[in-house]
């Protein structure tokens, strides 16, 4: 199997020793709390997971400039995203800190760290970063909203982490770790693995892509894996995404073709960025190939709808990461062949042949009570997302 990011094994940042994690859980209510924004807790979860791997904890000023310039850390590590636990709060001082999760009630211990520095970012440095990262300033991006919001104290040092926040519970079917798909991929037996980023309900498009990759590269599997974190108001709940999912490769994909996973973090909306951390985390939980398609992790008009692609041969070095990319052309159905088909290799369409596919199109249909049609989403699709957009009232 693909070895994992940067060392030869996979070193996963959550506490499996019950004896460990019990002596931790007991230091916890003696250290000072620090409550973790959503995006520090996703972080930990990530790391956690082992899909941040060879990652220890949290990057410190030097590493994080570093890393949004050069996607490297000072170490020379290749990684294309800070990973940061910024905060608000001040008077923050080296030592031992027990991490509390925004995101459950009563804000139990996610993580103990080891805050080996406390720095202060300046809002140069802050902008400067969220700049190379999501490729604009502005503040109506929901990445760079969030990013900017998240403070300039920036605790860096190892971390060990406790739970898994919210997922596991919320989503005991589909969230898993990297190690534990590792573990499944090789009970199944696949040699050859793609896997497939989404946070989308998967509509024709999407299942397509998944077809012609797997078919394509003659790959034994498909790990669908699908972010179960926060994202932007109007995209669509992650319950109702699983469900969605989970109908079309039960009614559309032979058995023993199509693993359903998900992993707990939340969108960045960064675009090739995002899609070269996908790429990171994708081979950490051991899949071959990573599809890139139109306008990966993209909103709005920010970035060119093959900038995901191309950062993979403008700022990858040829040796920084062993999974692969099966670059995906725009997708569309064909009214001349009655299929799903990627663009370019339709060379004798008109624009008027092709029936574009976007799941913010179909996002609009439903926000206004129309059923997507055939070409769009599989009738089982589209019935789990109506009963969902009729639940809404609207
Ligand atoms: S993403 O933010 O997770 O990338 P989405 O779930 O819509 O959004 O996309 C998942 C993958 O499918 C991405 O690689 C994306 O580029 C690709 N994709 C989605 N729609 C199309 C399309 N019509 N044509 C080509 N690729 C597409």
């Amino acid at each position: 199997m693909i070895a994992p990011h940067g060392s030869p094994t996979l070193n996963p940042l959550y506490v499996a020793d019950e004896q460990r994690r019990a002596a931790l859980l007991a230091e916890a209510s003696q250290l000072p709390d620090l409550l973790l924004n959503s995006a520090a807790a996703a972080n930990a979860v990530m790391l956690a997971a082992g899909y941040f791997n060879p990652l220890k904890g949290y990057m410190n000023l030097a590493d994080a400039l570093s890393v949004t310039k050069d996607l490297k850390t000072s170490d020379g590590l290749f990684w294309p995203v800070p990973i940061l636990n910024l905060t608000k709060q001040s008077g923050l001082k080296p030592g031992r800190y027990a991490l509390r999760d925004p995101n459950i009630e009563g804000h139990p211990v996610l993580a103990i760290m080891d805050v080996q520095a406390v720095e202060t970012v300046s809002d140069e440095q802050l902008q400067g970063m969220a700049k190379e990262i999501f490729g604009t300033l502005d503040a109506k991006h929901p990445g760079v909203q969030t990013f900017l919001g998240l403070g300039n104290q920036l605790l860096s040092g190892p971390i060990e982490v406790l739970n898994f926040s919210y997922f596991r519970d919320e989503f005991p079917d589909t969230f898993r770790t990297a190690a534990e798909i590792r573990e499944e991929i090789a009970q199944r037996g696949w040699n050859k693995v793609v896997a497939f980023q989404t946070r989308n309900p998967m509509h024709r498009a999407h299942e397509e892509l998944c077809r012609m990759a797997q078919e394509r590269l003659s790959a034994d599997g498909i790990v669908i894996h699908m972010l179960l974190g926060k994202l932007k108001e109007g995209d669509i709940p992650a319950p109702v995404r699983d469900a969605c999912i989970r109908q079309m490769v039960e009614h559309y994909f032979p058995p023993n073709t199509v693993m359903i996973t998900g992993y707990g973090f939340d969108m960045l909306y960064a675009g090739p960025r995002e899609a070269v951390l996908h790429a990171v985390f994708r081979q950490n939980m051991g899949a071959d190939y990573l599809i890139v398609g139109r306008d990966h992790a993209g909103v709005g008009d920010y970035y060119g709808p093959f900038d995901a692609q191309t950062i993979f041969d403008e700022k990858v070095p040829a040796d920084a990461l062993k999974i692969q990319i099966f670059r995906a052309d725009n997708t569309a159905y064909s009214k001349k062949l009655n299929r799903v088909v990627m663009m370019r290799e339709a060379p004798d369409h008109n624009p008027e042949d092709f029936i574009a596919l976007s799941g913010t199109k179909v996002r609009q249909m439903l926000g206004q009570g129309i059923a997507p049609p055939p070409e769009f989403s599989r009738p089982e699709v589209a019935k789990v997302l109506m009963d969902y957009y009729q639940s809404l009232g609207g």
